[in-house]
């Protein structure tokens, strides 16, 4: 078992810095949703997916439950090796499912969490060398951009690039094309991506998935405050934030703000400024675009991809999109 955390490609704290200052004095507010997970944000999101309403961790696991075999058969293809990469790995729940099964068949693989966690690929990395003792793991911590174009097209071997749990829902269609076309032009004729998405579904549905009873998904977002009081040295007074959900079943777009209950002044030491909000004022903080067929097809055509198997769960929530590089 490997343990190499790359360390070179953990982002530097004066960008974490420059990007609020950038989002907070942008008008309208926002700041990516990437800023979420230090450690308080990984754990709010293991207990979102345990959430009754947070379907979307539940429908993959069973899609890969269900297609386990077939996927082994697509990604191996006659008894290649390949190496499998995951794409913001989290906690590997999902994935044990087929790594479980590819380890029963002896398939020649090894897998190489990506996450920009280091905290998260470390557990993760512990757990499954206590469940699979005999898998091949080496995790790498960092941007996915930038451990992308660190990948080496030198390696023979097949890549297969898992991104899951509709992680891609977090970009705009623009800017998905261009993540996904970046992937492309790390791959090699016949690798493979397998991507997740949410599809539009009930629009309650949606809602209640990112405004649950218990509020955890409230914590999630605020926690991001609490982490620039902390690590950036603002003073943003929680009290005075509210989170509020928004979807849109039409564009598909469902979007997470914090928004202020009054007109105040927020400041942040590691920019020296000074953010004014008025009152209720919005800072968007996420967006979890939900998708359709047409839209899956046009990010696989537009990025160099052909569509192998469109694989779903039994309630149609979710699809897991088998893709090959052409
Ligand atoms: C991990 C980005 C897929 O957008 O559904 C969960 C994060 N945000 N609840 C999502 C999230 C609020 C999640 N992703």
């Amino acid at each position: 078992m490997e343990k190499e955390l790359n360390e070179e490609v953990v982002l530097p704290t004066d960008t974490f810095a420059s990007e609020i200052d950038a989002g907070l004095s942008a008008s309208p507010k926002a700041i990516s949703s990437r800023y979420f997970y230090d450690a308080e944000g990984d754990r709010l999101f293991q207990k979102i997916m345990q959430l009754d309403e947070y379907y979307l961790s539940r429908a993959e696991y069973a899609i890969f439950d269900q297609n386990k075999e077939l996927l082994l058969q697509h990604f191996a293809d006659q008894g290649r090796a390949f190496h499998m990469m995951e794409f913001g790995a989290g906690d590997g729940w999902k994935t044990k499912v087929l790594l479980h099964h590819f380890v029963q068949q002896h398939a020649d693989f090894d897998y190489r969490p990506i996450d920009i966690s280091g905290n998260v690929l470390e557990e993760l990395e512990s757990s499954l060398t206590n469940e699979l003792p005999s898998l091949q793991v080496q995790g790498m911590e960092g941007e996915y951009f930038e451990v992308l174009s660190q990948m080496q097209k030198t390696d023979e071997q097949r890549k297969v690039v898992l991104f899951l749990g509709s992680n891609i829902g977090n970009f705009r269609q623009k800017q998905a094309i261009g993540f996904l076309s970046t992937l492309r032009a790390s791959l090699t004729d016949g690798d493979m991506a397998l991507i997740g998405f949410d599809m539009k579904k009930d629009p309650h549905v949606i809602r209640s998935a990112y405004d649950d009873a218990q509020g955890v998904t409230r914590d999630f977002n605020m926690n991001l405050l609490r982490r620039l009081n902390t690590e950036l040295g603002a003073n943003f007074d929680l009290a005075r934030f509210k989170h509020y959900q928004s979807y849109d079943p039409e564009s598909g777009e469902c979007k997470s703000y914090l928004v202020s209950t009054e007109e105040q002044e927020v400041t942040m030491q590691a920019s020296q400024a000074a953010y004014h909000f008025k009152k209720w004022e919005p800072i968007h903080v996420e967006i979890s675009r939900k998708f359709d067929f047409e839209t899956i097809n046009e990010l696989a055509a537009s990025s160099g991809f052909d569509v192998v198997k469109n694989l779903r769960d039994k309630d149609e929530y979710f699809t897991d999109s088998l893709w090959v590089a052409t």
